[in-house]
């Protein structure tokens, strides 16, 4: 479980280099199952989410292993088509690896994924569009068996922009029979680096980032080597950290029009930022000005993976803030931590009213999620005396380096296993 012990009050002045996208290199990973032979990944987070679809991948059947910083796979066998149970329940997203493993064998056996605490996270748009494309779906209970002897090209309309739904029939569709359109796609910076990872291999996919994405199948794909993008929720992230309790920071190695919704609500509480090639700079006034509404979208919308951060700063920002959640129906967990800490937040269902108090108080907090709990560490750095925030491994499974990068930049803070 592990904890992260903060002492808060100290500015923050530095630099830190940003980790590879963990929403970014989970797709690709999946992705590298299509091709019969070797991938070769670079600015791969070593990170949990990470660890465990590499243990996923290994356990059908391919060859993984790292080379210092570099991650290489050998997808040339495949010998078994069915997703460990433990796995799926461990991480929701190795969902992704459905399009995949069909895509390469034309059957798959997996669990369904526990929904998680942010939400009931259900499949179902998953599921509606891979029965478009020649796919036979049944549920046995607790697992779902997806085949064909075809994947053929169809044209999926999704009810919602799902991310997820939006991997999965594109990975899907890379190897079927015909042309595959998306419509109402996904439009997130994740979906951009999929099709360029896939277009790598040989495959014929365009239109990511914009609402129709057309997937062309082909034959097979080709060997690759793929630097992976940088983390723009992590970079955000950090971006929260120095908002929360003052100072300057350079940011390296983000691509800043991934981060324009971010960007503009860390200038509305009053932030300077400055974005020049792949470097960011904020630096951060006496004390962060509250926002009437942030209300969380697809991409380009402001991201919900940024919401939890985002209050963190607002609880000691001068005045009154809204936050709704409009993506996940539960992503306040992180709420009555916050309050523990002397927060002022009133929830109503999605929306959460916070009214900025001068300055939080160390506190016992648990973390429930993954941006939750990095929430609670942002809230510690600008708290009085000590923070302690416990099941620190829901952070680590998307945080390659919090404790290093922050204490790298002047934090208090440091990690305990136990
Ligand atoms: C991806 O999750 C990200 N995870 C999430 O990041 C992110 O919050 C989310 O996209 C939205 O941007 C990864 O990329 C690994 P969705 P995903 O399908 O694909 C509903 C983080 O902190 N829905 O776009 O699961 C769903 O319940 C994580 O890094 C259905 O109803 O997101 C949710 O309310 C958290 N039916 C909404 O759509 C479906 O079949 C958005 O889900 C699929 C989704």
């Amino acid at each position: 479980m592990g904890k992260f012990i903060i002492e808060g009050g100290y500015k923050l002045n530095g630099e830190i280099k940003v980790q590879g996208s963990k929403n970014a290199v989970l797709p690709v990973l999946a992705a590298a199952i299509l091709n019969k032979g070797k991938t070769v990944l670079y600015n791969c987070p070593k990170i949990m989410d990470v660890n465990n679809m590499l243990k996923i991948i290994e356990s059908i059947g391919c060859q993984v292993k790292w080379e210092e910083d570099t991650l290489i796979i050998d997808s040339t066998i495949i010998d078994t088509h069915i997703i460990p149970k433990k796995y799926v329940q461990m991480m929701r997203s190795s969902i992704i690896l459905l399009g995949s493993v069909l895509g390469r064998t034309k059957y798959v056996k997996i669990s369904f994924p526990g929904g998680c605490s942010i939400g009931s996270r259900p499949i179902d748009l998953h599921l509606k569009a891979l029965k478009q494309m020649n796919i036979t779906i049944e549920d046995k209970y607790g697992f779902i068996e997806c085949s064909t002897d075809k994947i053929k090209g169809a044209k999926v309309t999704l009810d919602y922009p799902s991310v997820g739904a939006t991997e999965n029939i594109m990975l899907a569709a890379v190897l079927s029979d015909g042309v595959t359109t998306i419509h109402n796609a996904a439009k997130e910076p994740e979906i951009s680096e999929l099709q360029y990872f896939l277009n790598q291999m040989g495959a014929m996919i365009e239109g990511a980032s914009t609402d129709t994405i057309t997937i062309k199948g082909v034959k097979a794909l080709h060997d690759v080597e793929y630097r992976i993008m940088p983390d723009r929720i992590i970079a955000g992230t950090y971006m929260s950290a120095v908002a929360s309790v003052g100072g300057e920071l350079y940011l390296n190695d983000v691509k800043s029009d991934h981060l324009d919704a971010t960007i503009a609500k860390m200038v509305e509480m009053g932030c300077y930022v400055k974005t020049y090639d792949d470097k960011l700079f904020i630096s951060v006034p006496q004390r962060l000005q509250s926002i009437d509404l942030i209300r969380t979208q697809p991409y380009p919308g402001f991201p919900t993976d940024m919401q939890a951060q985002m209050m963190s700063d607002l609880v000691v920002a001068n005045g009154t803030s809204i936050i709704v959640e409009t993506i996940f129906e539960s992503r306040y967990k992180h709420v009555p931590e916050l309050a523990k800490m002397g927060a002022d937040i009133i929830t109503d269902g999605r929306t959460a009213v916070i009214k900025g108090v001068k300055r939080l108080n160390g506190a016992e907090v648990f973390a429930k999620d993954l941006r939750g709990g990095a929430a609670l560490i942002i809230a510690g750095l600008n708290a009085d005396g000590r923070t302690v925030v416990n099941n620190a491994h829901h952070i680590l499974r998307g945080y390659e380096s919090i404790e290093t990068d922050l204490k790298k930049i002047g934090a208090q803070l440091r990690y305990s296993k136990d």
